[in-house]
């Protein structure tokens, strides 16, 4: 056999061999821990629903999944993290409305939202509340709506980074209200909602899940709920629309990708997996509890994720461009 050909067989056996291997791999997925990158601080919403979809889905795996807080810049280091990452299904993103936003918020984004992640299906819904430190003035929402009005220079409002749901939110409530507050960016909620209870920030537009056990503990206090009808979860709480404000109506969605690349065999089983967290009657009691919903089995896919993640890049940065807010 003449060397070139002995080179170029020997090339194919190589490349066989990897491609097969991969090929095991993913066969055998999972045969190792899973980490689920949660973009922002323990303690917040997001980090309360990652981690009881990590558990959920452990079990159906059979493989743990730990939970790893990597936060900052408004959820994006984390989700550079995962994009980097070796695309074999063992490194995830569970992430919300910033996988959007923050394609229009930071001009050198290290990765695409679309192009460097595969979807793998919705997790879960849930609204948004306007809650306040405990000795915050205002009784009730029209009284709220009156001192902030007459207060706004001297009120500080607390976020998670730009394009993050909290900040949304705020941005809509000074909208609606046609305030300017004084805007405190954190690393999650769950920091900002520490400051809020020690009554270093004044107030937070943030997600049920971050919120509501702290509502009904007495720790911080519900002035409405950012959207149209009364909340389940919260039933001595009007919503902004029954106050007669209308333009603030808001629900966050979370999601759950892997990078770019993994192979369509695991992202399959990662799919199922997702399916049977969020049709378990476990799961929806737990999230009942945090004031939010499980998403149905339809939407729990990657072709509905991939098509909810195209609507909130053209429909929310259209509001953030329109809103002024200058990319970082
Ligand atoms: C946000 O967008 O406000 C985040 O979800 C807050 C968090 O999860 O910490």
């Amino acid at each position: 056999m003449r060397p070139s050909t002995l080179f170029f067989s020997s090339v194919l056996v190589v490349f066989a061999f990897f491609g097969s291997s991969n090929c095991i791999h993913a066969q055998e997925f999972p045969n190792k821990p899973i980490t689920m990158v949660m973009p922002y601080a323990a303690g917040g919403p997001g980090d309360a629903i990652t981690r009881l979809f990590a558990g959920s889905m452990q079990k159906i795996l059979g493989q743990q999944i730990n939970v790893d807080n990597t936060s900052g810049a408004s959820g994006s280091i984390g989700t550079a993290k995962v994009a980097r990452s070796k695309p074999d299904g063992y490194t995830l993103l569970m992430i919300h409305v910033s996988h959007a936003t923050n394609l229009a918020m930071y001009k050198s984004l290290s990765y695409h939202p679309v192009d460097d992640f595969e979807p793998i299906g919705l997790a879960t819904n849930g609204p948004m509340v306007i809650v306040a430190r405990n000795d915050f003035p205002p009784k009730d929402i029209n009284d709220f709506v009156s001192y902030i009005k007459s207060h706004q220079s001297s009120i500080s409002l607390a976020n998670a980074g730009v394009g993050s749901a909290s900040h949304l939110c705020g941005l809509l409530m000074m909208n609606v209200l046609g305030v300017k507050l004084n805007e405190i960016p954190y690393k999650g909620t769950g920091p900002a909602l520490i400051d809020l209870m020690g009554g270093q920030v004044d107030l937070l537009c943030d997600q049920t899940s971050g919120t509501v056990l702290s509502i009904k503990a007495g720790k911080i206090k519900a002035y409405a709920s950012a959207n149209k009808s009364r909340l389940p979860s919260l039933p001595n709480t009007p919503s902004i629309t029954e106050a007669g404000i209308k333009g603030l109506d808001i629900n966050i969605s979370f999601g759950l990708y892997a990078p770019k690349g993994t192979p369509k065999i695991v992202l399959e089983k990662l799919t199922l997996a997702l399916q049977q967290s969020v049709t378990d009657p476990d799961i929806k009691k737990r999230l009942d509890a945090l004031g939010i919903s499980a998403v149905s089995l339809e939407q729990a896919t990657p072709a509905y994720l991939r098509s909810h993640l195209k609507n909130e890049i053209e429909t929310l940065n259209a509001l953030l461009i329109k809103a002024d807010i200058q990319p970082n």
